[in-house]
């Protein structure tokens, strides 16, 4: 069992980790950071950080520049932790249900600035007799379906205006619309993501500008995927940007083309603790409890197995990848049609596995070994889990 005390030291060395571990490589964040800051400085809009790829203090801090700052939370687990750790303005980024108020109202009442995020009348009507029985003031942005992806309010829908009449109450402000062009992961074409972060954007303020218009406040626009939100070249009338898992890329990030696989800064450490070497295997002790089930890139034009194989200092081994997965053995073999032996990978031998989707790989660990400018591991960065 690891402490989860964010200050506690890991060994110096990766040989002296536990495998499979997850690594962390500090410089490579920090340059994906600075890379969003300031793609959206150009552009004038702040950024309001996706915090459930990191679930880490750590790791928000390094992105809101050392305090705490707005961010944008996938469950009231991650709000309360945060919230805990001093971090007051929190949007809730999925859609609320009323069976969930008294514990949002339970925040609100401790000082939290909790906003909410919903779609529904029914459920707008249940916020509204909510805050009123409870003399809580609730905050709502009503989430607007950009692209056919997902949840939200068409913008030009009647249902948004009757939504936000739903929410008409002296302990409710109808604070804007957020919306979150999921329809990004599939562009291929710098092109396509440019037009998506448009579509994003004007469908966006065109729901807000209804709502004002019909005397609401909507004061918040809230945009934001990374691929959209590194390939939006304007953001007029949006007022804030979600992002998350630009701050560790991730291989379906390198396949859309929005980073390199030298971006990616989390990584899985792993043994080799076997071989099938008439089959070209290699088996290794990380298998999908640790890399998760997620094949993001098998729908991607290249298909990058459970991940790419990486040496114990990070350098991509060509023509790699973890082919298969069981629960705790991976099958490290060559790509399909790659060229060149099967390289010897003798038992002990430790290797890295660039995942396909930082956030579900980050998710099957309980925190980071942190890792600096020379690859040595010396801090712990404890993870938040459940909900
Ligand atoms: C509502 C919402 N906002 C923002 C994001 C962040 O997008 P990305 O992970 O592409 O940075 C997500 C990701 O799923 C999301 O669901």
């Amino acid at each position: 069992m690891r402490p989860t005390d964010p200050t506690f030291p890991a060994p110096a060395t990766l040989a002296a980790l536990p495998t499979p571990s997850l690594l962390l490589d500090v410089p490579r964040m920090d340059r994906n950071v600075a890379r969003m800051r300031a793609r959206l400085a150009r552009l004038g809009v702040p950024l309001r950080p996706h915090v459930k790829t990191c679930k880490s203090d750590r790791v928000a801090r390094r992105i809101l520049g050392g305090a705490p700052g707005p961010i944008t939370v996938s469950t009231l687990r991650e709000a309360a932790e945060f919230a805990a750790l001093g971090y007051t303005d929190i949007l809730y980024a999925v859609g609320i249900v009323p069976s969930k108020l008294p514990q949002v109202i339970a925040m609100r009442r401790q000082g939290t600035d909790l906003a909410l995020v919903l779609d529904d009348a029914e459920v707008a009507r249940a916020v509204a007799a909510a805050a009123d029985a409870a003399g809580v003031t609730l905050r709502v942005l009503l989430e607007i379906d950009c692209d056919g992806h997902r949840s939200g309010l068409a913008p030009d829908s009647d249902a948004l205006l009757e939504v936000a009449d739903a929410l008409r109450s002296p302990q409710v402000v109808v604070d804007g619309v957020m919306t979150h062009a999921g329809e990004s992961y599939s562009c291929r074409s710098d092109d396509a993501l440019r037009a998506m972060a448009e579509q994003e954007r004007a469908a966006a303020v065109r729901a807000a500008t209804r709502l004002r218009a019909a005397g609401h406040p909507a004061h918040t626009v809230s945009v934001g995927s990374t691929p959209t939100a590194l390939f939006a070249e304007d953001l007029s009338g949006v007022t804030e940007v979600r992002a998350g898992v630009f701050v560790f890329f991730d291989l379906v990030m390198a396949g859309i083309g929005v980073c390199r696989t030298d971006d990616l800064a989390l990584s899985v450490l792993t043994t080799v603790i076997g071989h099938q070497r008439d089959k070209g295997w290699a088996i290794v002790d990380a298998g999908w409890m640790a890399m998760s089930r997620d094949r993001g890139t098998a729908s991607q034009p290249l298909d990058q197995g459970y991940g790419l194989v990486c040496d114990a200092e990070g350098r991509e081994l060509p023509g790699l990848l973890l082919r298969s997965a069981n629960q705790e053995h991976g099958i490290v073999g060559r790509r399909d049609g790659a060229p060149g032996p099967m390289p010897e990978l003798p038992v002990g031998t430790l290797l890295r596995i660039l995942p396909n989707h930082a956030c579900a790989t980050a998710a099957q660990f309980d925190g980071y070994h942190a890792l600096g400018a020379q690859g040595e591991g010396s801090e712990w960065w404890a993870r938040f889990r459940g909900w």
